[in-house]
């Protein structure tokens, strides 16, 4: 059935190059039904017609081969505008008496998505509530909400607090991009559809897992916002710790909202809070050499671009076992990855083999090669007994129907429209990840935080988060 997706900072970068282009997509694929109406919100004015123009030009460039004109027409029939200001009550007003004149009567459905300055959200739930578009009698009403989902745990909570008071929790979805990234949801599938990994997935035969998520990129012009959040922010809080939530969790009985998200706040709740000397001795910060002369960054400023942290997590599966989350801008490419290191073989037999540790892991990339790979030891052919590490690789993109994998922003804005609410993130889950990030940057504030090192662009951050796994006598398993 057709509802009504109403996206708030529509004439912002989000709407032109992912979710416009992400819905007009699921529209081709016939997951997003005919007659579904767009309506686009923001303060510059435009005509319908003036906004499907320039919304065509950027749908046709990020769509890709998706795009066809006929096709186009058809969806952008469909696409609205309407001026208005999240301050201003009368515009809200004038939303709903729109939407009333593009909706049919009865149990047409609407989606509110938030991906305005993150500072108005609270104000535009507020104003969402007060002209009655909370209303659900008439069919659902649901509200996307962008990241950042506030800057530390007491902002989080407010904000929680104030759209519960509009919002039931089950009308809220949290976006987490990565939750959409088709390579994310594969986690779910290699541990629960298989029976061969889950016993050797704990601590008796995991030695760590390493959590990548590096970027070639800078900050670009996003000093403004990149400065005061820094990377613990904007990528541990949700990104970071989302996987390590779906890599470390129990089985769910069942694949729904409410049951996968129940086991992944429990890896939050069993997750060991930092103290004292842990802030030291358990991270790496660091700054790339030139972030200081980007446009817009303060002098001095101590903002890190890249972290590198070890967590462990407190429960039956996981005890002792380190999980090390790292992530920086500026880094030798742009590669998103979990590494399960497993042990050793407990008596090594061939002698010229010293080196440590085998080669036992498995490699799941989530971007850019999507992928999974088994890294094992075998013979070096006509040798007397020497091995050498041989991988066994699984590519998304050569296997059947991968060779166009969608978009994040395709299910997830999907799935809010179904009623799905699996890959998104609850109250708790945000709060939870607050609090296990806010004490890390408590600490990296304090006088008496761990030295910030600069690093050359290009490489793997600085060589002190090399040299610190070294003295934990392991080793970063780097793949580009
Ligand atoms: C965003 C961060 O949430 O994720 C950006 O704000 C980061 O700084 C981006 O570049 C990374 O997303 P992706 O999908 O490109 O890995």
């Amino acid at each position: 059935m057709a509802h009504t997706i109403v996206i708030f900072g529509a004439s912002g970068d989000l709407t032109s190059r992912k979710l416009i282009p992400a819905l007009y997509v699921m529209f081709t694929k016939k997951r997003l039904p005919e007659g579904s109406r767009i309506v686009g919100v923001s303060r510059s004015h435009f005509e319908h017609e003036q906004w499907r123009e320039l919304l065509r030009s950027t749908t046709e460039q990020f769509a890709g081969e998706a795009f066809n004109a006929e096709t186009w027409n058809r969806f952008s029939e469909n696409v609205f505008y309407q001026a208005g200001d999240i301050k201003d009550p009368d515009d809200f007003r004038s939303l709903a008496s729109f939407l009333e004149t593009i909706e049919p009567q009865e149990n047409s459905g609407r989606v509110y998505y938030l991906s305005t300055m993150p500072q108005l959200y609270e104000e535009a739930i507020k104003q969402l509530g007060a002209a009655g578009l909370a209303d659900d009698t008439d069919g659902f009403r649901r509200v996307i909400i962008e990241k950042p989902f506030g800057t530390d745990l007491q902002t989080a909570q407010n904000l929680n607090r104030s759209i519960h008071t509009v919002f039931r929790e089950d009308q809220i979805y949290r976006i987490d991009h990565y939750l959409g990234k088709e390579t994310v949801q594969n986690i779910f599938a290699l541990r629960f559809a298989n029976s061969i990994f889950e016993p050797i997935w704990n601590r008796r035969y995991v030695d760590n897992i390493q959590i990548t998520a590096a970027e070639e990129v800078m900050i670009g012009r996003r000093a403004g916002y990149y400065d005061t959040s820094g990377i613990l922010r904007d990528m541990f809080q949700n990104h970071i710790l989302q996987l390590m939530m779906i890599t470390a969790m129990e089985p769910p009985a069942r694949y729904d909202a409410a049951m996968v998200r129940d086991e992944k706040v429990k890896v939050l709740h069993s997750i060991r809070r930092m103290t004292g000397g842990d802030f030291a001795a358990n991270t790496v910060r660091g700054q790339y050499d030139g972030y200081l002369n980007e446009e817009g960054v303060p002098k001095g400023s101590q903002t890190e671009t890249f972290a590198a942290i070890k967590l462990y997590c407190d429960n039956w599966r996981w005890k002792g076992v380190p999980f090390y989350l790292r992530s920086g801008k500026g880094m030798s490419c742009r590669t998103t990855q979990i590494v399960i290191q497993f042990k050793n073989v407990p008596h090594i037999l061939f002698g010229e083999k010293t080196r440590e540790p085998l080669g036992n892991r498995l490699v799941i990339q989530v971007q850019p090669a999507e992928g999974i790979q088994l890294h094992f030891e075998t013979k070096v052919p006509d040798s007397e007994m020497k091995t050498r590490t041989s991988t066994m690789d699984f590519s998304f993109r050569h296997a059947p129907g991968g060779n166009s994998m969608p978009d994040a922003y395709q299910r997830l804005l999907v799935d809010s429209l179904t009623g799905d609410a699996s890959l998104f993130a609850r109250s708790d889950e945000v709060e939870l990840a607050w609090g296990i990030i806010d004490p890390i940057i408590a600490a990296w504030r304090s006088p008496a935080a761990p030295d910030l090192f600069t690093y050359e662009p290009g490489l793997w951050g600085p060589d002190e988060a090399k040299s610190w796994m070294q003295n934990q006598h392991r080793e970063w398993f780097d793949v580009c």
